[in-house]
């Protein structure tokens, strides 16, 4: 087994070595391809992905990625690697689930799962400034919605899930949001046992604050499912467990939800769970080993049900990044 390794920038740099001996632990014959990208790889290479990364990320097709810390200004030369890398992989599904864990924060009942088109949308980078400000491009294709809508209504099906909720805002937008209904509205005619219904994705956000229990699957274009997924990691407890998968074809990225996090980068104080049930995803639906993704899943439960947390989930008597990690492993 091959995992291309992409640390980044930030707690990047923290979480992501954690995962990996997660891994090392179940997957002793792993083989770790590490490379680089983000904003010290810009810095010090001149680009922040690198062609070689590119090319060991294909031929690896496994990516384990941290996060990388993106400029809000534009930077002559630089562009956001994950979203590059994403649209260069045609990983087309980011798949973002948020459950109830035992911490203070998550919220019991909630199970959810925001599958989000990867692609296209707002997100092409299709962005100029001209003499009055800015124009950008929203891109969505029936292609592209077609396969996120297929995707989402096939893992509702395989998982056992009852209902997928199709958001949008097509009243305001019927030539892009519009399209993003119809369209998946017609896949879900091929699977009548799954309930279907749509909502405006500014009542998605109200009701992901009032009521996350009601939701089941949410299918979104790409802007609305980056939002609405990190509303839903609040339920589960916070960034920093929130989980995600970015898979296409024969390829898969697992990727943390969080960034970078700056304010507590190099403290040894970040929380791994994220990064771990990322990894716990790709054992699952890329590696297809549900029972090991499991194994994980359950050190993570059993670890955060013994009341051993890092400080973001609570500061009073908090471990480091590197506790909190021995303690998953010895519960493997
Ligand atoms: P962030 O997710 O990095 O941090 C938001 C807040 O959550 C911070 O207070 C941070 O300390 C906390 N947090 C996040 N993950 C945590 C963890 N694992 N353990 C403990 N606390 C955690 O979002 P922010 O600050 O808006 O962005 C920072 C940088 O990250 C930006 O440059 C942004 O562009 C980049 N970013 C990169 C992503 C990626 O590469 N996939 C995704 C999101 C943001
Ligand atoms: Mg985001």
């Amino acid at each position: 087994m091959e995992l291309c390794v992409i640390e980044g920038d930030g707690i990047g740099k923290e979480v992501i070595p954690a995962a990996v001996e997660v891994l090392q632990h179940l997957f002793p014959d792993l083989t770790l391809h590490p490379a680089r990208a983000g904003w010290d790889c810009f810095n010090d290479l001149g680009t922040s992905l690198p062609d070689d990364t590119i090319e060991l990320a294909r031929t690896c097709r496994a990516v384990l990625f941290g996060a990388c810390s993106s400029p809000s200004f534009p930077v002559d030369g630089y562009f956001s690697p994950i979203v590059r890398l994403r649209r260069l992989l045609k990983t087309h599904a980011n798949l973002r689930p948020t459950s109830y864990l035992p911490v203070p924060a998550s919220r019991a009942g909630v199970e959810l799962l925001v599958v989000r088109e990867n692609t296209e949308d707002l997100y092409v980078g299709d962005e100029q400034t001209n003499e009055f400000g800015g124009v950008a491009h929203k891109v969505i294709t029936r292609a592209a919605t077609e396969r996120i809508a297929i995707t989402a209504f096939k893992l509702a099906e395989q998982t056992g899930r009852k209902k997928v909720t199709i958001i949008h805002k097509a009243n305001v937008m019927p030539h892009t949001d519009g399209l993003f209904r119809r369209v998946s509205f017609e896949i879900a005619e091929h699977y009548p046992e799954i309930e279907t219904d749509d909502l405006l994705v500014d009542t998605a956000a109200y009701w992901m604050v009032k009521d996350p229990t009601r939701f089941d699957v949410l299918l979104t274009p790409n802007l609305y499912g980056d939002i609405l997924s990190d509303m839903a990691a609040a339920w589960g407890g916070g960034l920093g467990l929130a989980p995600a998968l970015n898979l296409g074809e024969d390829v898969a990225i697992a990727e943390p939800v969080h960034g970078s996090a700056p304010d507590i980068a190099g403290k040894g104080i970040a929380n791994p769970t994220a990064a771990f049930l990322s990894a716990a995803m790709m054992v699952r639906y890329f590696w297809s080993m549900n029972e090991t993704a499991e194994r994980i899943e359950k050190a993570v439960y059993k670890t955060l049900g013994a009341g051993i947390f890092t400080s973001d989930i609570q500061p009073s008597g908090a471990v480091s990044t590197i506790d909190f990690t021995k303690h998953v492993i010895a519960a493997l």
